[in-house]
């Protein structure tokens, strides 16, 4: 069923976005000596190779974190290079790491990560990497639910679906509407990708009248081929910690 696979897309535009604002977000949460819980509902195989087959079919990453890094959009301090150097380091040059890893760079002992991953070889890639993480092969709103609120209660919660099942779109602001009242504390982002067709854009409504206080971070770019249908990307996060606004303004004008 499951036939979504993030290789061919990995550090493409769309994960920079994601990518700079997860890894800036919990660079912030990382940075107070209180004990956080990381939970991925969607988490992916973790580790990617940039000069892989995959990668390499599409390209997508030349625009991406490759351009980023030859013009200096991520200043030598900002924690989505520290984190990638960090992998880089230890997985070789062309390495890019998936949203868990980039966590992994920032969990300190005493931190707890819950990462769901329904796809079976996915999975089994994600726990060659992810010995720091409770592992869930199962639905990953359904683990968000069971799990909510977390112990230790103080986090993040990084929901990146697929989008492969179209009734997502309709789903993931009741998802977020339930989990935000069991978790109000809780940082709870969604990713989603703009489209050309607006087929996002009721789910963003549903989630800016739901949610008056949450931070909505979008940016466009040209689509990865012509026809492509995704023409940008959003997170939209609740309890957005302080200077994220500020964060997320100084990434988009980068676009
Ligand atoms: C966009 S990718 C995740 C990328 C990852 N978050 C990152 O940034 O590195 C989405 C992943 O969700 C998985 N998936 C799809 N439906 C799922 C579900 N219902 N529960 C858990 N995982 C699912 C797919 O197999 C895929 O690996």
């Amino acid at each position: 069923m499951l036939s979504y696979q993030h290789a061919y897309h990995a550090g493409n535009l769309a994960d920079l976005h994601k990518h700079a604002l997860l890894a800036w977000m919990l660079a912030y949460l990382a940075a107070k000596p209180k004990p956080l819980s990381y939970l991925e509902t969607h988490a992916g195989r973790g580790l990617y190779d940039l000069a892989a087959p995959e990668a390499e079919k599409t390209g997508e990453a030349d625009a991406g974190i490759t351009r980023a890094l030859a013009e200096n959009w991520l200043a030598a301090d900002h924690p989505l290079r520290l984190a990638l150097e960090t992998v880089r380091a230890r997985h070789g040059a062309t390495a890019y790491p998936g949203s868990p890893l980039i966590a992994r760079h920032f969990l300190r002992p005493g931190d707890v990560a819950h990462l769901a991953e329904l796809h079976p070889a996915e999975h089994q890639a994600l726990a060659e990497v992810a010995g720091f993480a409770h592992l869930h092969r199962q639905d990953g709103f359904q683990m968000a639910q069971a799990l909510c609120p977390p112990a230790p209660r103080r986090g993040l919660l990084l929901i990146d679906p697929s989008y492969e099942v179209k009734a997502d779109y309709e789903a993931i602001p009741r998802h977020i509407a339930k989990l935000a009242r069991k978790w109000n504390v809780g940082v709870i982002a969604l990713w989603y990708p703009i489209l050309a067709d607006s087929r996002h854009a009721p789910m963003v409504e549903a989630l800016r009248r739901d949610h008056a206080q949450a931070l909505i971070s979008e940016v466009r770019f040209p689509p990865a081929r012509p026809g492509h249908g995704m023409v940008g990307s959003g997170m939209a996060v609740l309890n957005p910690p302080y200077g994220l606004e500020a964060e997320a303004r100084r990434i988009a004008a980068l676009f």
